[in-house]
């Protein structure tokens, strides 16, 4: 009997056009836009993979929320939707809403983070990281060592390695350790997801010490499709049943809702202790809004509450994941290199590999991500060495772990044609790449995060 292919659980009912140019309009321009990929305005740009945050479509129930939206400054319906939301789907009483997931990290480690603490958890992602360091604390990697072999196949490289843990924790002491924290799936990683198993042994060992754990759950539903898809004992269980276990033993989480929460702006935290809230709560109103927006406008609260709940659906994730891997698969088929196994939200095309004859002081990654864009207007963004930017003692480059081109998939945005003309655009470059000899050299950079404006030039 024929097979039926596979079809994704929704139709089009609103179309954003996309704009062709020629391959010369295209090289033109970037050269005219320093060779900066975030300097490129959207409609030069056919197939979008520089992010899934924030990105994703959304649904008629969703919109239908936007119409509803009860803009009242207190205690608005639109609130009430998203408070119902979260305590139905996550099991947490306390929830104040955020205008995305850096604010929410704001408030919590306004909170409980001091100078000198010391936060363990698996490879912070960058703002977490950052909201860390700027109160003077730390940010501890206990992330497994396999995560960091881009060719280990490891189901689980977002898990947290149990002996590191505990080490740090000796070596630190339970009152240096407000939190452990378990961002899931780990973004910085490659949308690598962490285990129930392994987050029932963080849990374990927190409560051992008798240290609250934390967790960033900007791609929670992602990570519970994958615990049902890779860890045995979970095959039958729903992903509902999933999630209520991942945070049974979980003190507070916070969420960046651009990512699993289907909405285009949006967060919050969520938390079980009524006293933490209460002292949250006075950072909120100074850094964010009111405790019952929180920097997010009632539509917008309407519109997640309802993404979390299609969110969660099998057959949405079903077919997240398959679209991920069916651009995975089709980029190893035309033999492009890269991390696997291929994660939840994003593919990583390791560029010091495919192009060895560009030094790493020239940029392999983001040469890449430009040959992309000339060869099929395909815009991704470099994880490699000018995000890692400089040294602030040296002033000179530091090297990153890894030369990755990056490309995120955006939620319900594409189809199966547009990931075939992605990974045939990559494989183009591929097809040449003996005669890209150079990279680049930096003209004019920031002070810090120099990524975002960078102007290159030619080597
Ligand atoms: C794991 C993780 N945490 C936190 C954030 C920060 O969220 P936002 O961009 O909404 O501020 C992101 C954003 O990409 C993320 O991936």
């Amino acid at each position: 009997m024929v097979q039926l292919p596979h079809i994704p659980p929704y139709k089009t009912k609103v179309v954003e056009p996309v704009y062709f140019r020629s391959r010369q309009e295209r090289q033109a321009k970037i050269e005219e836009v320093h060779y900066n990929l975030f300097n490129l305005h959207s409609d030069w740009v056919i197939v979008d993979l520089m992010t899934d945050s924030g990105t994703g479509a959304m649904s008629e129930y969703q919109w239908s929320e936007i119409m509803l939206g009860d803009e009242s400054y207190a205690g608005s319906e639109s609130y009430f939707k998203l408070i119902r939301s979260v305590q139905d789907i996550m099991g947490f009483e306390y929830v104040a809403p955020t205008h995305q997931g850096r604010a929410a990290e704001n408030i919590l480690f306004s909170t409980v983070v001091n100078s000198g603490d010391v936060i363990p958890g698996n490879a912070h992602f960058d703002t977490t990281k950052g909201h860390i360091e700027f109160r003077k604390a730390h940010a501890i990697d206990c992330t497994v060592q396999k995560a960091y072999n881009t060719e280990d196949t490891f189901p689980f490289k977002g898990n947290l390695d149990q002996e590191k843990l505990e080490k740090v924790i000796i070596e630190y002491g339970r009152e240096k350790i407000p939190f452990i924290n378990i961002t899931v799936t780990c973004n910085t990683v490659g949308g690598q997801p962490v285990s129930l198993q392994n987050i029932k042994d963080t849990c374990s060992l927190a409560k051992k010490y008798d240290i609250p754990v934390y967790m960033d759950i900007a791609r929670y539903a992602e990570n519970a499709y994958f615990i049902k898809t890779r860890e045995k004992l979970y095959t039958d269980w729903s992903i509902q049943a999933i999630i209520t276990e991942m945070f049974k033993d979980v003190d507070v989480v916070w969420m960046s809702a651009k990512k699993d929460g289907l909405v285009n702006i949006g967060g919050f935290i969520a938390l079980r202790d009524a006293a933490l809230y209460e002292k949250l709560g006075q950072f909120t109103i100074i850094y964010e809004g009111f405790l019952t927006y929180g920097g997010m406008s009632g539509r917008a609260m309407g519109a997640l509450a309802v993404g979390l709940k299609e969110g969660i659906e099998y057959d949405y994730l079903h077919d997240r994941i398959k679209q991920v891997q069916y651009l995975g698969s089709k980029l190893k088929e035309y033999g492009i290199p890269i991390q696997e196994p291929i994660g939840g939200h994003a593919l990583y095309i390791d560029a010091a590999k495919m192009l060895p004859q560009i030094p790493i002081t020239q940029y392999p990654a983001q040469v890449l991500g430009v040959e992309a864009y000339i060869e099929g207007g395909v815009r991704g963004v470099e994880i490699g060495t000018l995000l890692a930017d400089r040294d602030p003692k040296t002033g000179k480059d530091r090297s990153a772990k890894l030369e990755l081109l990056r490309l995120a998939l955006p939620r319900r945005v594409y189809s199966m044609p547009h990931m075939d003309y992605v990974a045939a655009t990559i494989a183009r470059v591929n097809d040449r790449k003996e005669e890209i000899k150079k990279g680049f050299k930096i003209k004019r950079q920031a002070e810090i995060l120099r990524h975002f404006t960078v102007e290159l030039e030619r080597a």
